[in-house]
C-alpha cells in the first residue's frame, strides 16, 4: 500500500513524460468541418524542460491524424506507438539536444486533424437539433479525453494558459472554456472566434460547442446559452446562477474567471454539467419547470474552486474535485434556501446513493476506496459516486472534528494555498493538520489526532459508522415511506393516502421517497412490491406523470425492478429522448434485467446507438457485455421483476408437486 504522505505524483492515465518536460500555454487554430466531421488545424505548446537528459518529448493522442511536427519552426521527427487500451497513443517527437537544458521554453507544432470517432466530440445532424436546420457539435474532455481533440500533455496535474482560434460556417455561434475576444468575417461563409483562457487549466477543461445557438443575459457575468427552440425555458430554470455564484463566493474567495455563462446542451449531452471554466455545460435534462434541479449548477459553480482553481493531480485523487465540490454544493444551496435541514436531506439521499453503488461495484472493488488505485484503467471505468459522496463524508467528518466556523475557515485557506496549482491527498492530509495546529483551539488540535488517514483514504465498501442526517424533512419522508411499507407488508389498509401526501414537499422529498422504496424493493429478504401495489401508489402521487428528470428515473426503475410492465414504452422514450448516463446506463441495465423488457432493450440501443455521445455509447455496450457475461455464469442475476413473479409461481408449483408426491407416493410403513 503506498503511503500518502510520499506525494506520489505520477499519472497513471497518460503516456506524457511529464516529469521531464511540461507545458506551460497551448494555441489551437481550428477549422470546424461539419461536413467530415472533423476539426483541422494545429496545436501549439510552449515547453519547458524540468529534468534534463532525455530529447524525446511523448505526449498523448487518441485517433488523432498527425500530418506534421516543427520544434521551434523547424520539422521534427515524430512517431505514434501502438494503441495502448484506454489511454491511446503515445505521440513520440526528437527534439535537438541543445534544447533539452533545464528551464529551457522551446515551441512544439503540430499540424493535425481529429478522427472520425474522437471519443471527446459529438457530431449532431441538423436533424438531431431541436430546431433542425443546422448541425451542431460539442466536446467533452474529462477525464482523458482530450487526446482526441488534441495531442497534449493529458494529465490533470499539468496546468496551462490556453488561446484559440477557430473557423466555423458564418451561421453559427462558436463558444469555448474561455474569453472571448472578437469575432471576424473573413468572407461571407466563414467567421473566425478568438478566445483567451488566462487561468492555467488542465487540457480535460478545455471545450468547445458550436451550433446555432441564442442567448439570454441574467447579470454582468452570466449568461444563458441554447438553441433558440428552448432559451426561455433555460433562462427561467437557470435564474439563481447569480445568486448562487455570490453565495459562493462567500464561502471560497472573489471568483477569478471573469465570465459565468451556461450552455444548456442537446438531450445527448451524457452528463448532468461540466464545470468547463467560463461556460459550464449542462444538460436540458435540468429544465424541470420549477428551478428544483438547480443543484447541478450550484455543483458546477463551485467546481470554479474545487476542481478549477485547485485541480486534483492525478485522477486517484478525484475525490479532492468532486468530494470538496459536493461539500460547497450543500453549502450553496443550504444558504440560499436558509434551511440547514436541505444539507443534511441532500446529504442522506448522497449516502443512500453511495450505498447503492457500492453495493453494486461489490464492497471489495478498489473503486470503492476514497484514493483509486489507478494502473493504467480509464478513469471513466472507476467513475461513480464513491469520490463525489464518500468524498464528502470525509470533509464533513472532519469538519465534526474540528467545528463548522473552523473547517469553513480551513476550506478558505485550502484554496488559498492550492490555487492556480493541482494538489494530493497526502498533501491536503498535510495542510488540513498544519492549518488546525496553527489556527485550532486545543480541543480541535487533540481532535484531528485520533484520524485515521490510512483508513480514510484506503478502505474500501461501505462506510461503517454513517453520519446522523435526520431532520424534520426527512421524518416526513420517512414516515411516509414506512406507512406504505407497512401496509404491504401487512396487507393493513387502515393507512389511507392521498395526492395531498406530497402537496408541500420538495422534489428532493419526493426523489427520497423513492430511493427509501427502491432500497426496500432491492433487499432481497423482502418481498418484490406486486405492480398493484405500485399502481395504487401511482393513483394517488401520479409519479408516472411526472416530467422531472429525477423522479421519473427513480420511478422507472421501481416499475421495472417489480414487473409494472405497462411502464417499458414510457422507458423506452425516455432513454431514447435523452443521453445523460446517470439515467440511461441503469434504466437500460434494468430494462435488460426483465423478462418483459429485455427484449426492447438490446434492440432500441441498437436502433438509438448513434443518438448517444461516444462515451455514453461506449459505458451502455460496455454494460450490456457485462450482463451476458454475468447472466452466462449466474442464470439467477437477471431474476427480477417479472422473473421473479415467474420464478415464484415455478417454486411453488413444485412444492406443491413435492407435496402431492409425498402424499400419494409416500413410502407406506
Ligand atoms: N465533472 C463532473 C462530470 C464528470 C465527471 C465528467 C467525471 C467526466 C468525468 C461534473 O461536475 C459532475 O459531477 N456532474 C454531475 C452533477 C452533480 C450535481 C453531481 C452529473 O453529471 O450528474
Ligand atoms: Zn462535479
Amino acid at each position: 500500500m503506498e503511503s500518502y504522505n510520499d506525494y506520489n505524483k505520477k499519472d497513471h492515465c497518460s503516456l506524457s513524460n511529464v516529469d521531464v518536460f511540461v507545458c506551460q500555454h497551448i494555441h489551437v487554430d481550428w477549422e470546424i468541418d461539419f461536413k467530415k466531421t472533423i476539426f483541422r488545424g494545429s496545436a501549439r505548446h510552449s515547453i519547458k524542460v524540468i529534468k534534463e537528459g532525455c530529447n524525446v518529448l511523448e505526449m498523448d493522442s487518441s485517433d488523432i491524424q498527425i500530418k506534421s511536427v516543427q520544434v521551434n519552426n523547424k520539422k521534427a521527427d515524430f512517431s505514434i506507438g501502438d494503441t495502448i487500451p484506454g489511454l491511446g497513443q503515445k505521440v513520440s517527437v526528437t527534439l535537438p539536444e541543445d534544447l533539452c537544458v533545464f528551464d529551457n521554453i522551446f515551441d512544439v507544432y503540430f499540424e493535425y486533424s481529429t478522427g472520425e470517432t474522437a471519443s471527446a466530440i459529438q457530431w449532431l445532424d441538423r436533424e438531431a437539433t431541436k430546431g433542425g436546420k443546422y448541425p451542431y457539435v460539442f466536446t467533452q474532455c474529462q477525464a482523458i479525453h482530450a487526446r482526441s481533440l488534441l495531442p497534449c500533455q493529458d494529465s490533470p496535474g499539468i496546468k496551462t494558459t490556453y488561446t484559440a482560434k477557430v473557423s466555423a460556417p458564418e451561421w453559427c455561434t462558436v463558444l469555448m472554456s474561455a474569453i472571448s475576444e472578437k469575432v471576424e468575417s473573413v468572407n461571407s461563409t466563414t467567421k473566425v472566434h478568438h478566445w483567451r483562457q488566462n487561468v492555467p487549466v488542465p487540457t480535460y477543461l478545455i471545450a468547445l460547442a458550436a451550433g446555432n445557438l441564442v442567448s439570454s443575459d441574467i447579470s454582468p457575468r452570466v449568461r444563458i446559452w441554447s438553441e433558440p427552440e428552448v432559451i426561455s425555458a433555460a433562462a427561467s430554470e437557470f435564474s439563481e446562477t447569480e445568486d448562487f455564484l455570490c453565495v459562493a463566493e462567500s464561502l471560497t474567495c472573489p471568483y477569478e474567471w471573469g465570465r459565468y455563462d451556461v450552455l444548456c446542451l442537446p438531450p445527448s449531452f451524457p452528463y448532468g454539467g461540466m464545470e468547463n471554466p467560463c461556460l459550464t455545460f449542462a444538460t436540458p435534462t435540468l429544465l424541470a419547470g420549477d428551478k428544483s434541479l438547480a443543484d447541478v449548477i450550484a455543483h458546477e459553480i463551485a467546481h470554479s474552486w474545487t476542481g478549477n482553481l485547485v485541480t486534483s493531480h492525478t485522477w486517484e485523487h478525484f475525490w479532492l474535485n468532486e468530494g470538496w465540490t459536493v461539500w460547497l454544493e450543500r453549502k450553496i444551496t443550504s444558504k440560499i434556501k436558509k434551511n440547514h435541514d436541505i444539507l443534511k436531506l441532500a446529504a442522506y439521499g448522497g449516502y443512500k446513493h453511495l450505498v447503492d453503488d457500492i453495493k453494486n461495484m461489490g464492497e471489495d472493488n478498489i473503486f470503492t476506496q476514497l484514493v483509486w488505485p489507478l494502473t493504467g484503467q480509464d478513469p471513466d471505468e472507476a467513475f461513480s459516486s464513491v469520490p463525489y459522496e464518500k468524498g464528502f463524508n470525509t470533509l464533513h467528518y472532519l469538519e465534526g472534528k474540528v467545528g463548522t466556523p473552523l473547517f469553513e475557515a480551513f476550506a478558505k485557506a485550502y484554496l488559498q494555498k492550492f490555487k492556480c496549482g493541482t494538489v494530493t491527498s497526502g498533501e491536503f492530509k498535510d495542510c488540513f493538520i498544519d492549518y488546525i495546529q496553527e489556527k485550532g483551539t486545543p480541543a480541535a488540535i487533540n481532535a484531528i489526532k485520533a484520524i485515521d488517514w490510512t483508513a480514510l483514504y484506503h478502505t474500501r465498501g461501505i462506510p461503517k459508522d454513517p453520519h446522523d442526517f435526520s431532520n424534520k424533512l426527512m421524518d416526513q419522508v420517512k414516515d411516509l415511506a414506512d406507512r406504505w411499507i407497512h401496509n404491504f407488508k401487512s396487507n393493513d389498509t387502515s393507512s389511507t393516502f392521498s395526492s395531498k401526501d406530497l402537496a408541500e414537499w420538495s422534489s428532493l422529498q419526493k426523489i427520497i421517497f423513492l430511493d427509501i422504496l427502491s432500497e426496500y424493493s432491492e433487499n432481497k429478504s423482502n418481498r418484490l412490491f406486486s405492480s398493484s401495489f405500485l399502481e395504487a401508489m401511482d393513483a394517488c402521487y401520479s409519479f408516472t406523470a411526472y416530467n422531472n428528470a429525477e423522479i421519473k428515473f427513480r420511478w422507472h426503475i421501481l416499475c421495472l425492478r417489480c414487473g409494472v410492465d405497462r411502464i417499458i414504452p414510457d422507458v423506452v422514450s425516455f432513454v431514447t429522448s435523452q443521453g445523460r448516463m446517470k439515467f440511461v446506463r441503469p434504466l437500460y441495465r434494468a430494462l435488460n434485467a426483465s423478462v418483459a423488457g429485455k427484449a426492447h432493450a438490446k434492440s432500441t440501443f441498437e436502433k438509438f446507438k448513434n443518438m448517444y455521445h461516444p462515451i455514453a455509447k461506449k459505458m451502455i455496450e460496455q454494460d450490456f457485455e457485462k450482463a451476458s457475461k454475468e447472466s452466462t455464469t449466474s442464470p439467477s442475476s437477471v431474476i427480477q421483476g417479472t422473473d421473479a413473479k415467474f420464478f415464484a409461481v415455478l417454486t411453488g408449483a413444485v412444492a406443491l408437486g413435492a407435496i402431492i408426491w409425498y402424499a400419494v407416493f409416500r413410502p407406506k410403513k
